[in-house]
């Protein structure tokens, strides 16, 4: 019998499209009852269903609340790729873009992300955390899981305290992203910029959300391995306020997990 670590919630969902509804209601609740705090984004294929149904539960809302909820949006994502212009499809802006910013009729500078651009990427990390730093940090933080267990794209090793940086992506994670890219890993950029674990894990709150047969296998090593530099969403563990959410197939491999020590 697994258990969750202390401080950990679990959600167990039939099937991708329920994980995404209950997402985007934790969401839409995090907006209205913590507008003062960053919302934490995320991207991904994981992501584009909770989107759809963000902007499904934000249209159903009364038009005072829609408002309210416009006017005060403040999001700032975990990653951008190094090189790419916000306009480039492939880009995390532009998925952005197409799947939250535009539908919900946001202002550009209400959904932040680092500068893919900036012609000194470490430096742009620098002004990324700073930012959010001044903008009181992160409140809720949404997080998918890599496939070699990088969260945002931290990758491994990876220590506990790794600060907002620009780093070279693993082969796994361009093999993993190169959809976005008509199929050629090669087409990936090499470098990005991320949000380290030491921001993600002074989020108030956190949002692990794992779908999908491919992700069994690393997400029931992440609820069985002792944290390590090796499997960087392990750190998570250490954070006293974690919500995963995932569905059959993703928790397919972990076996019954005992909620009573969650
Ligand atoms: C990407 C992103 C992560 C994302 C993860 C999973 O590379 N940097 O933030 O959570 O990998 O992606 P997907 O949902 O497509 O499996």
């Amino acid at each position: 019998m697994n258990t969750l670590p202390k401080g950990w919630n679990l959600v167990a969902c039939a099937d991708g499209a329920a994980v995404a509804e209950h997402v985007a209601a934790c969401l839409l609740v995090d907006r209205l009852h913590w507008p003062d705090q960053p919302l934490g984004l995320a991207t991904g294929r994981t992501m584009e269903p909770v989107y759809g149904a963000l902007v499904k539960v934000v249209y159903a809302l009364p038009a005072a609340e829609q408002q309210r909820l416009r006017q005060q949006w403040l999001s700032f994502n975990l990653d951008e790729y190094v090189g790419l212009a916000p306009g480039d499809a492939g880009s995390f802006a532009a998925f952005m873009a197409r799947h939250l910013q535009q539908p919900l009729a946001l202002g550009m500078d209400q959904v932040r992300l680092p500068a893919g651009l900036a012609s000194d990427p470490g430096g742009e990390a620098q002004r990324y955390a700073t930012d959010l730093a001044r903008c009181g940090g992160l409140g809720l933080q949404l997080l998918g899981l890599g496939l070699n267990g990088h969260v945002g794209f931290n990758e491994p090793p990876c220590p506990a305290m790794a600060p907002c940086r620009c780093l070279e992506l693993s082969s796994t994670t361009r093999g993993q992203n190169a959809a976005a890219f008509g199929g050629d890993a090669r087409a990936v950029p090499e470098r990005a910029i991320t949000l380290g674990l030491a921001e993600i894990l002074a989020a108030r709150s956190l949002l692990l959300v794992v779908t999908g047969a491919a992700k069994a296998g690393i997400l029931a090593r992440l609820l069985a391995e002792e944290p390590s530099p090796e499997l960087p969403a392990s750190w998570l563990q250490g954070h006293p306020n974690l919500t995963l959410v995932a569905d059959q197939a993703a928790l397919g491999e972990c076996g019954a997990i005992d909620p009573c020590f969650s």
